[in-house]
């Protein structure tokens, strides 16, 4: 595709991502989702692999900006639609209802291509190893930035099971409807760095609250460097560096938060 091409598909996309933000987060419609199977089998299959993972006829789909951000804006079919319209190789004239349907079926195969295995039995999904995932998660993550396995995330392994608990690493926001909750850095003038939740901020002070629950408030005086950042910017950027193996052992880490 043309750069020009990317640029205008980007721009209607976002328009479109825009125009959804009042609408709830997504949940997969398992019927909607077997209608969307068959269409996929008989259209897009023979170009993009049987599991969405792409042929030398057509890209993997997992890495996809505008599947993924269909997820999540459970814009179901309507970022899709122009895709499907636009590319030269896709000469598609699906109703809207079918295009939800295909973006429904989508979001099924990327939960499953994520979880790997193609399986959905939780037992599976705790084949990763423990200790690599807490070295992950402490490490190269970067998780304990935000998180603390007796903080925020204590008895997290408890709270869900384990498909929702790898669910909710992988997109935290699915399910919360209308998260507002803002991340906030304060970097004093001695180097001193705290970050959490934002309890309040304003031209002249903010308060944090930290992973630990304890509330911390500054002056914002000049040196003072105040970064604000939407919650879930890193889960997003996460995406494009977990490997399969990163996604078990995290999930397996996880579990063992009782
Ligand atoms: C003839 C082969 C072919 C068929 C059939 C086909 N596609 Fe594609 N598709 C492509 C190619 C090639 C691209 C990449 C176009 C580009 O980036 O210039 C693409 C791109 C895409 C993208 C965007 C991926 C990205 O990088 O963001 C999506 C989503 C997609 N196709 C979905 C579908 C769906 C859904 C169907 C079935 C209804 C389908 N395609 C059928 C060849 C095909
Ligand atoms: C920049 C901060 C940041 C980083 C880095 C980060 N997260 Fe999160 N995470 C959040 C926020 C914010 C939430 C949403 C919490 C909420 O809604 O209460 C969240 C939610 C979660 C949840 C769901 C918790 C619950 O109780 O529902 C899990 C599990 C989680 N993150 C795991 C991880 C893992 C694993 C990593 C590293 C791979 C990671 N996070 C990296 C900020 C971060």
């Amino acid at each position: 595709m043309s750069k020009n091409l990317r640029f205008i598909l980007g721009f209607a996309l976002s328009m479109f991502a825009a125009a959804s933000a009042q609408f709830p987060k997504a949940v997969v419609d398992p019927a909607s989702a077997e209608r969307g199977a068959k269409l996929y089998g008989s259209n897009c299959a023979r170009c993009h692999g049987d599991d969405a993972r792409g042929t030398t006829a057509g890209p993997d789909m997992i890495r996809s900006e505008a599947v993924l951000r269909d997820r999540r804006e459970a814009l179901h079919g309507r970022d899709l639609g122009p895709l499907l319209r636009t590319i030269p190789q896709h000469n598609f004239k699906f109703s809207d209802k079918e295009n939800a349907d295909l973006s429904q079926f989508l979001t099924l195969s990327i939960n499953k291509i994520l979880r790997s295995g193609y399986n959905d039995q939780p037992t599976n999904l705790l084949s990763g190893d423990a200790k690599a995932g807490e070295a992950y998660f402490n490490g190269a993550g970067g998780c304990s930035r935000c998180h603390s396995p007796t903080g925020n995330l204590a008895g997290v392994g408890k709270k869900y099971t384990t498909a929702a608990l790898q669910q909710k690493f992988l997109f935290p926001g699915s399910g919360i409807r209308g998260a507002t909750k803002l991340l906030v850095t304060v970097k004093l003038h001695d180097g001193k760095t705290y970050s959490g939740d934002v309890v309040r901020i304003d031209d002249f002070n903010v308060t944090l609250r930290s992973s630990d629950g304890i509330s911390h408030s500054f002056s914002r005086t000049p040196g003072t460097v105040v970064t604000v950042v939407h919650p879930f910017a890193a889960h997003e950027a996460l995406l494009d560096q977990y490997t399969d193996a990163d996604i078990h052992n995290l999930t397996a880490y996880l579990d063992t938060l009782k």
